[in-house]
């Protein structure tokens, strides 16, 4: 054993004693146990129902014990988690942007579906890094199902439709997703479907977001969902997509298609993101930490702003309408 497989074992038990049964009364069956922890040990570990995914992160070349550490990891977590080597899955990271090798790693899906509280997910634990459902956003998408009653819903880089899902189940008018990918949208129609959400007043749009802004009326909406990739590339667009360089205008389309009482969510998972100060006039607040659910505690994976365009109207995440 490795000086320190002790101390990442008997901190993965104590995490999965605390979040197992947290889980279990959130009646949460995908959730995240260890995100880098100990230092040197560059893993997260998933429980998606009864799988486990390990996400192994980049790491110094040259670093002895990475090796060492992943054998013992993997080693160590059927008796740990109670789940067999035979339902572990691993995923390698490396920097990528979306368009390139995310959809090159598509084929050989392993499909399940969790579940949120009453809601369904179908996720994918094949070859893609991602799963089709980014687990650390389960509080944001508990806010958007909460702003949602009679509200017109437009859900912008829509992906695998969570929070289009959340959105009508918490009584939307109407629920409008955009994302490029068609594989996506299909996704999202098996997500509402899961959920008993089909048809009207859902409704997916196969468009670039940016053109999708441009051309939607001012004041159409009453609640948007922004939650961009990092980076994208992808030919569909036209052009690359940079949340740093480009969140500033995409923000200000968004807001302009808000009706007067609409409310804006904004989200972004790039590390080190901030948020441009020209944004400050539009009142921006920010829902991290408060928008981190219990199994992300102390992480910063996401940081996520509010906006809203009710005069005075400005909410946390804890004491959301
Ligand atoms: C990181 S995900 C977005 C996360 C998502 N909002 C969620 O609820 O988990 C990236 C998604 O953005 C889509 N995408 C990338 N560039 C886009 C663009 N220019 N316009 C619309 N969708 C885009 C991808 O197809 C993919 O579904």
């Amino acid at each position: 054993m490795t000086a320190d497989g002790e101390a990442f074992e008997n901190r993965l038990r104590k995490r999965a004693r605390h979040l197992d049964a947290w889980a279990r009364r959130e009646g949460v069956t995908a959730y995240r146990l260890f995100d880098r922890d100990i230092p040197g040990w560059h893993f997260a570990i998933d429980r998606y129902a009864d799988w486990l995914v390990v996400h192994e992160y980049p790491w110094k070349p040259g670093d002895a014990l990475h090796g060492a550490r992943r054998d013992e990891l993997l080693a160590a977590l059927p008796a740990l988690l109670d789940v067999p080597a035979s339902r572990t899955v691993v995923k390698v990271h490396a920097r990528h942007r979306w368009g390139e090798s995310q959809y090159g790693r598509a084929g050989g899906s392993r499909k399940l579906v969790v579940a949120e509280g009453r809601l369904r997910f179908e996720v994918d634990l094949g070859p893609r890094l991602d799963t089709g459902l980014f687990l650390d956003h389960r509080r944001t998408r508990a806010l958007v199902g909460k702003l949602a009653a009679g509200r017109r819903v437009l859900n912008l880089f829509s992906y695998t439709g969570a929070f289009s899902v959340y959105a009508g189940a918490g009584g939307a008018r109407e629920v409008t997703s955009v994302d490029l990918s068609r594989t996506y949208l299909d996704w999202l129609g098996r997500n509402l479907a899961l959920n008993g959400l089909g048809g009207p007043p859902q409704r997916q749009v196969a468009a670039d977001a940016r053109t999708f802004l441009r051309e939607a009326g001012r004041g159409r909406y009453d609640l948007v969902v922004l939650d961009p990739p990092s980076h994208s590339a992808s030919r569909r667009a036209g052009s690359d997509f940079e949340v740093q360089r480009d969140h500033r205008a995409l923000v200000e389309a968004a807001l302009g298609c808000l009706a007067p009482g609409g409310v804006l969510i904004f989200s972004c998972n790039l590390r080190d993101f901030t948020l441009d100060p020209a944004l400050a006039p539009s009142r921006p607040v920010e829902l991290t930490p408060g928008s981190l659910p219990e199994d992300f505690r102390g992480q910063r994976p996401h940081r996520a702003w509010r906006f809203d365009t009710r005069a005075g109207g400005v909410h946390g995440i804890a004491g959301s309408r």
